[in-house]
């Protein structure tokens, strides 16, 4: 079977409609018990959802295994629903290849919330925005998803034309045919890009990308209340001079009533620590240096070492963060983050003469482009960090009302 796919492990919203389609096909066979509750449970949902044929194609390209050179690797095999589409464990760098041993230079971030970004732009201000991946290469979500079909390390096809050769044979080719014309296989390069579109129509289509459906939401939408360390959490995540999180990482509602998406889509640099599990490091020259990292960004030494602010919505469910996947869990994270300065020589390591070697993963000509002026990264040794433990774990309960698929109980 090529379809990584589980009825069981698959979020509410999918499981329906899922059922809406088994519904019209395989009523009379079905009409047992289970089915019954499965059916009041999603119209008391209210979650039944019909993709259009476009994006439940692109969902069935997601899964399928059959994509990849090994037979074992679709987006979804880094791209979890049970982890909010993150990798669903704990490795800084998924492996690929054709035979899945190719280790990757960064973490396979969340696919949630990115239907309104934007393809990447200076603003008005030459603010660096916009884009997909860590670097914001990719100017679209079709345009992001021709990568790792054909990228060495991850699903390694050689080029489009084997990646076509593969359509054809996949469980959903008719369906493949239906939307794009009997034709479609004819052109390699159109093939190609019409599997590239059914990818990003199922990611802006299908609601369990962007459903809206944590606690906080609830609490926007005034049908829910926060707990106590929960709003205190928010406070400190807002307060400037404590978190001062919500300065990248939006926490209120846009003026047109939009709900936050935790991130501000710019970039920044956070010196986050070199990470020896990822294979690349341990030749010494060898940085990723993000944005700078990109052919055409190259001249601009400034943005060496900036990388996408990301969302902060499931970020509770994620087994590994940062660009590097450098922390395994979120309290590490949030430590690194109002300890960096106060206590650099629990994070990086000294150098011969017993100095700390500060912002490792940056080369040296560039350390002065890591964030050292605003909160929480403005400390010295000896200084008071931003936010002390119980705070951290204020925060901490405060970060996991972003769960998708909260539910009063
Ligand atoms: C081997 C693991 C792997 C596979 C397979 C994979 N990805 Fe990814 N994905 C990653 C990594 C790693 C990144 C971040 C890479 C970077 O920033 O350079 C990423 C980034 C992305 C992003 C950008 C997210 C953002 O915040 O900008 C999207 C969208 C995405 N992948 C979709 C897909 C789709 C669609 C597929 C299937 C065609 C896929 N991925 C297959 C590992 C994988
Ligand atoms: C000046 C902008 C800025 C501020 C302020 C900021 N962040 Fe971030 N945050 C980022 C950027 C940029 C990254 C990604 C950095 C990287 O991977 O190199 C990030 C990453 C994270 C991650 C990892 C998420 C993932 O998917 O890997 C967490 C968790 C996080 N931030 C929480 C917080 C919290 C909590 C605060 C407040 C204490 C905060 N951030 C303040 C910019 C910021």
């Amino acid at each position: 079977m090529s379809q990584e796919k589980s009825l069981k492990n698959k979020p509410v919203a999918t499981q329906c409609r899922g059922w809406a389609w088994l519904r019209g096909s395989l009523v009379s066979v079905l009409m047992v018990f289970g089915v019954a509750v499965l059916t009041t449970a999603c119209s008391l949902g209210n979650s039944v959802q019909r993709l259009s044929p476009e994006a439940a194609l692109g969902e069935k390209a997601f899964n399928d295994l059959s994509l990849s050179a090994s037979g074992r690797q679709s987006c979804a095999s880094c791209h979890s629903a049970v982890v909010g589409h993150a990798a669903p464990n704990a490795l800084a760098a998924q492996l690929g290849g054709a035979d899945l041993s190719l280790q990757g230079v960064r973490s396979s971030g969340s696919l949630r919330y990115l239907a309104t970004n934007k393809a990447f732009h200076f603003d008005a201000e030459g603010t660096p925005k916009g884009g997909f991946f860590w670097d914001g290469r990719a100017d679209s979500l079709a345009i992001q998803a021709a990568g790792p079909l054909l990228r060495d390390i991850e699903m390694a096809n050689p080029d489009k034309a084997s990646v076509v050769r593969k359509i054809a044979n996949a469980t959903w080719v008719a369906d493949f045919k239906s939307v794009y014309g009997v034709d479609v296989l004819n052109d390699v390069d159109s093939a190609f890009d019409k599997l590239t579109q059914a990818l990003q129509r199922y990611q802006l289509e299908d609601k369990v990308f962007q459903s809206f459906s944590s606690k906080y939401d609830a609490v926007l939408r005034k049908k829910a209340t926060l707990s106590a360390p929960e709003a205190r959490g928010l406070a400190l995540f807002n307060d400037a001079a404590k978190g001062n999180c919500a300065s990248c990482h939006t926490s209120e509602k846009s003026a047109n009533g939009d709900h936050p998406l935790f991130t501000d889509f710019t970039y920044d640099n956070l010196g986050v620590p070199r990470n020896a599990e990822i294979a690349a490091n341990s030749k010494p020259t060898y940085f990723d240096l993000g944005l700078c990292g990109r052919v055409d960004l190259k001249a601009r030494g400034d943005l060496c070492g900036a990388f996408k602010v990301p969302s902060l919505r499931n970020v509770a469910l994620r087994p590994v963060f940062f660009h590097n996947g450098k922390f395994k869990t979120l309290k590490d994270a949030l430590v690194f983050y109002v300890q960096r300065d106060t206590h650099p020589e629990k994070w990086y390591p000294a150098n011969p003469d017993g100095s700390i070697k500060k912002f490792d993963d940056v080369p040296l000509k560039y350390r002065v482009n890591v964030n050292t002026k605003e909160v929480p990264y403005d400390r010295q040794p000896g200084d008071a960090p931003a936010l002390n433990d119980a705070e951290i774990e204020d925060v901490i309960a405060f970060l996991k009302t972003l769960n998708d698929g909260w539910t009063a109980r």
